[in-house]
């Protein structure tokens, strides 16, 4: 062998490995729009010794991805996302996949196990997570609607049952009932044994009822204080009415649990609103509360027997694969996306 072809195969043989180690992922470099996310081949993750890599089969879109992508309310660049630009990359932190590497200090995972969670950059082929964040995927759940229930379905769960106390029998009201965790507060609240109405827009209201609402209610045509009932839990999703609106649709004891915060302005958000709620709280007969969603086995461990016992069922309405990215989140964003957007990385079913 002469030393230019064995310089050659040298170089051959790094550029193999290096793709070896890489991945393609979708990246943004900069806060902005869908436009920013570019597909590049970046390294595999390592596991830091209590996580887990994850060979992605599904992830999912919810609109926590949005408000990252765009770094917007500016309080999300604040509380440690980045100041000036992502420090994280790679979003997307819903996952179902293969375990392909652990840390030392992990005993609960090893490679070659079917996992479901929450992980951080799983817009792309491989993703690490914490430990704590998964379970093991039953088989009786398929890898997307594994990725599409973790955030969405965890932040449900603990809205009605941590937050909301819902006990059996009670009236509960899911404004936002279409969207991500609407579509699984439904559900979850009518397996609970609650009896629930649901607002979404005009064209989800079939949507809504499959999802288990006695009512469905266009929030268009119907203002929510006008809607001429009482409910004993108000889970506010949509997070556009302001606090004096939702108190009206609330039985004098109820409770009203904030889940999202969509109006209030470009730096903070809806969180003056959730402040406002637990002041006032504080001084009326009402429960008035806001809460941020935990990311733990706690809750993922129930979510998945009722995935697997069918109490529960994810609602797809869009599917992407990464080179659709861009666009699937500029449809979620623009609004009426019913239920979930599943992102296909790899081959999921
Ligand atoms: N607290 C937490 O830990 C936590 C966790 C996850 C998400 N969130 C927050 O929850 C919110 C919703 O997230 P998502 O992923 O479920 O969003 P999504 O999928 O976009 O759903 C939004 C829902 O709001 C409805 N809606 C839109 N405008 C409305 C209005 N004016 N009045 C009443 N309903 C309206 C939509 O109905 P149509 O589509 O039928 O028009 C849809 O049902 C976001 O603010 C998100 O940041 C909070």
């Amino acid at each position: 062998m002469n030393t230019d072809t064995h310089a050659a195969e040298t170089g051959n043989d790094q550029a193999h490995q290096a793709q070896n180690h890489s991945m393609t992922a979708a990246v943004q470099r900069r806060y902005g729009g869908p436009e920013e996310l570019e597909l590049e081949r970046i390294s595999i993750p390592e596991p830091e010794p209590h996580q887990v890599v994850v060979e992605v089969g599904a992830s999912a879109i919810d609109r926590g991805v949005i408000h990252l992508m765009t770094g917007l309310p500016l309080l999300v660049r604040v509380v440690g996302f980045g100041l000036l630009r992502p420090k994280q990359p790679v979003l997307g932190g819903d996952v179902a996949g293969r375990v392909v590497a652990v840390g030392e200090h992990v005993g609960r995972f090893r490679p070659g196990d079917e996992v479901m969670g929450i992980a951080s950059g799983a817009f792309a082929e491989y993703a690490v997570a914490d430990a704590a964040k998964l379970v093991m995927r039953p088989s009786s759940v398929s890898v997307e609607h594994a990725a599409v229930s973790t955030t969405s379905g965890i932040t449900a769960l603990q809205a009605l049952t941590k937050v909301g106390r819902l006990s059996p029998g009670q009236r509960v009201l899911v404004i936002g009932a279409s969207g991500g965790v609407g579509s699984f507060a439904a559900q979850i609240a009518t397996a609970l044994g609650a009896q629930v109405t649901g607002v979404a827009g005009a064209a989800n209201l079939d949507a809504v009822r499959e999802l288990g609402a006695v009512h469905a209610i266009d929030y268009r045509e119907t203002r929510i204080d006008e809607i001429g009932s009482t409910f004993d839990l108000v889970i506010d999703i949509a997070g556009l009415n302001p606090l004096r609106r939702l108190r009206r649709v609330l039985t004098e004891t109820g409770t009203l649990v904030l889940v999202g915060g969509e109006g209030g302005g470009r730096f903070t958000g809806g969180i003056g609103r959730n402040a406002r709620a637990a002041i006032l709280s504080l001084f009326v007969r009402q429960r008035l509360t806001a809460f941020i969603s935990k990311e733990s086995r706690e809750y993922l461990e129930p979510l998945v027997e009722m995935l697997a016992d069918g109490s529960v069922t994810p609602y797809i309405g869009e599917r992407t694969d990464l080179a659709g990215l861009a666009e699937a989140i500029a449809k979620v964003d623009g609004g009426g996306v019913v239920g979930k957007t599943v992102v296909t990385v790899g081959g999921a079913s």
